[in-house]
C-alpha cells in the first residue's frame, strides 16, 4: 500500500486576535516539538500571517504557514482581495481553495475555485481543495455526484504532475461546526470514492499518492477512529484548532495512525 504522510491543518477561520494567534501558534509549536510523521499547517487570518510566520521561524518549526483563501488574478483593481504573490511574500506555503464557507456563505462557484486552484499551483505553492455535500444533498443520496462535480470542475486543466502539491479535503457541509461528525465508515466510503474519481481523471498511481483529509467536527475524541481508515490521510480542523492542546492531540493521533499503518 502507498504510504501517505498524514496532513493536519488548523483552519482558524475568522477567529483569534494578535494575542491569541501568538499564544496559539506558540502552544502548537511547543506541543509538537517531538512529533514527526505528520505534516502540520496553520491557517491564521490574513492580518496575522506575518506574526505566525515569525513565531514558526524563531522556533525553527517545520509547521507550514497556510492562507485561508487567495484571489486568482496577479494584481489590479480588486479591492479587499489578496493575491498569491502577496501571500508568497508573507511566507505562505499552502492555500485553501473552495472551503464550504466560501462556497455557501460567499457564493463561490466551481469555475472560480478552479481558477484559484490553477493560480495557486501555477505559482508553485501547495493547495488544499475542499469538497463536500450539504445535508440535503446527502439525504437525497447525492454525495458522490456532488463531490465528483466539484472535483471535476476544480481540477479542470490541472496537469497530473501538479497533483503532488494538491491535498483534497472532504468536508461534508453538515458536519462543519455542528458537532455531527461523519462516522468512520461513511467518511471512508466518501474518501474511497474521491480517490477512485481522481484515479479516473489521472490514473491509479497519482490517485494512490494524493492525500485526502477529513474535515467536520473532528475532535480529539473521534480523531483516532477516523485516521484509522485506509483512505483518510489526516484532517482539516476548525473549532478544535483554536485550542493548542486539542489540536496537538489531533496531530499526534494522525502521526500514531501513520505509524500503525507501517
Ligand atoms: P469544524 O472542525 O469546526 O467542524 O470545522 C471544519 C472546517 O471547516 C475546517 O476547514
Amino acid at each position: 500500500m502507498t504510504q501517505r504522510k498524514p496532513i493536519v491543518g488548523g483552519n482558524w477561520k475568522m477567529n483569534t486576535n494578535r494575542g491569541v494567534a501568538s499564544e496559539l501558534s506558540r502552544g502548537v509549536v511547543d506541543g509538537l516539538l517531538h512529533t514527526d510523521g505528520v505534516e502540520t499547517v496553520l491557517f491564521p487570518p490574513f492580518p496575522y500571517l506575518l506574526l505566525v510566520r515569525s513565531i514558526l521561524r524563531d522556533r525553527g518549526s517545520s509547521i507550514k504557514l497556510g492562507a485561508q483563501d487567495a484571489y486568482p488574478q496577479p494584481d489590479g483593481a480588486f479591492t479587499g482581495e489578496v493575491s498569491i504573490a502577496m501571500l508568497k511574500d508573507c511566507g505562505v506555503q499552502i492555500v485553501l481553495c473552495g472551503h464550504s464557507e466560501r462556497r455557501h456563505v460567499l457564493g463561490e462557484k466551481d469555475e472560480f475555485i478552479n481558477a484559484k486552484v490553477r493560480a495557486v499551483l501555477e505559482a508553485g505553492l501547495e493547495c488544499i481543495l475542499c469538497v463536500g455535500e450539504t445535508l440535503d444533498e446527502r439525504l437525497a443520496g447525492h454525495q458522490d455526484i456532488v463531490t465528483t462535480r466539484q472535483l471535476k470542475t476544480a481540477l479542470a486543466e490541472i496537469p497530473g504532475d501538479w497533483l503532488a502539491r494538491l491535498t483534497i479535503a472532504y468536508e461534508p457541509v453538515w458536519a462543519i461546526g455542528t458537532g455531527k461528525v461523519a462516522t468512520p465508515d461513511d467518511a471512508q466510503a466518501a474518501h474511497k470514492q474521491i480517490r477512485e474519481f481522481v484515479g479516473h481523471l489521472y490514473g491509479g498511481e497519482i490517485a494512490s499518492r494524493v492525500r485526502i483529509q477529513y474535515g467536520g467536527s473532528l475532535k480529539p475524541g473521534n480523531a483516532a477512529d477516523l485516521f484509522a481508515q485506509d483512505d483518510i490521510d489526516g484532517g482539516l480542523i476548525g473549532g478544535a484548532s483554536l485550542s493548542a492542546g486539542d489540536f496537538v492531540t489531533i496531530c499526534k493521533a494522525a502521526a500514531a495512525s501513520a505509524r500503525a499503518r507501517r
